[in-house]
């Protein structure tokens, strides 16, 4: 059955939706919301058949555990057992907002969630609709982004609607979701720190508040048959049309040598400035995806921290 689509404001979101909405978390369906980063799948994160049911909808390996979404400092005595000082400054600093933690998991988060770790990844989202409806809710929330595994995450609820639209419960539509790539993902119980995804918040974004952290690890190192970050996968964030990557100086010969060989070429062209090519980054991979190229092509952006989420999502695109 096609999921219920209900368009919300972005600022200012309806309330007796959000409280339509919650109650169906309540009842153990599936939420999907917009987040600023990307739209996320959302749970109620104690209802272990809810959580697994994320898994199905999504394709996704039950290995690769999932981020919970709380909507205030107070609810993570629910979610995690010792919090280390780090991590409060970080919270501190940077919730709500697009990083999330992993810390020591609290006993009563089901295993399906932490796919049978002993950590937890948490976050508090900055987007007026998730953190209303998370503190109408009252509970947690495990969500990934809403799309299929390895597949490109959604940044519109059109996007959903044409992967998950027959899968899911319930679509709340707010537009486009202003940040565009999903949450920097910080391993804190670890010292030093390590980043196991790029994201919004940078390194040294994060190194101005707790010191220096380890970064990594490298692409290659993720296919290793236990990767720290599970969901480190090499190929992810894929459209099914091939995509390649080359350098900036490299594109136009690339091009013509391409079109030359009777192939038909997709170019992803972002903006210069991060902030706005990670805000249309998903939107514009997933509009040359549905336009029919044989072939996309992507130039490299610049080997800057400003740049890293960009590069990382970039090159696990571009793995066969
Ligand atoms: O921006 C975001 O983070 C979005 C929105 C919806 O919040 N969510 C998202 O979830 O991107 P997902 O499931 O697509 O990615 C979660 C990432 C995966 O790489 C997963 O392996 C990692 O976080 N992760 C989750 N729990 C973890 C844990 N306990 N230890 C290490 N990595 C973890
Ligand atoms: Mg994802």
């Amino acid at each position: 059955m096609a999921a219920l689509v209900w368009p919300i404001d972005a600022t200012t979101p309806d309330l007796s939706r959000l409280q339509e909405a919650a109650k169906l978390l309540h009842q153990g369906k599936l939420v999907v919301f917009p987040t600023e980063t990307v739209y996320g799948l959302g749970a109620h994160a104690f209802d272990r058949q809810a959580v697994q049911r994320i898994f199905t909808v999504k394709g996704r390996p039950a290995s690769n555990p999932l981020i919970v979404h709380i909507a205030s400092p107070e609810q993570f005595d629910q979610v995690t057992s010792g919090c280390p000082p780090l991590a409060r400054r970080l919270a501190e600093q940077f919730w709500p907002g697009p990083l999330t933690l992993v810390l020591p998991k609290h006993p009563q988060i089901p295993a399906e969630v932490t796919a049978g770790g002993p950590t937890v990844a948490v976050r508090i989202p900055a987007h007026p609709v998730a953190l209303a409806l998370l503190r109408i809710a009252g509970v947690p929330v495990a969500a990934p982004s809403a799309n299929r595994s390895t597949a490109i995450s959604p940044t519109r609820a059109e996007h959903v609607m044409s992967s998950l639209g027959e899968a899911v419960d319930l679509i709340l539509d707010a537009g486009p979701c202003p940040r565009g790539v999903e949450s920097t993902v910080l391993d804190v119980t670890v010292d030093p720190p390590r980043l196991l995804r790029p994201g919004p918040i940078t390194v040294p974004m994060l190194e101005s508040v707790i010191g220096s952290i380890a970064v990594g690890p490298p692409p290659s190192a993720a296919e290793s048959p236990a990767p720290r970050s599970p969901g480190q996968m090499a190929r992810h964030y894929a459209p099914r049309t091939p995509l390649r990557l080359v350098s900036v100086e490299q594109l136009p010969q690339e091009q013509s040598r391409l079109t030359e060989q009777g192939l038909r070429c997709g170019i992803l062209e972002l903006p210069n400035d991060p902030r706005q090519a990670a805000a249309i980054l998903y939107a514009e991979l997933h509009r040359l995806d549905a336009a029919g190229y044989d072939l996309l092509l992507a130039p490299l952006p610049p080997d800057t921290w400003d740049w890293l989420a960009i590069r990382d999502r970039l090159q696990r695109a571009a793995h066969a």
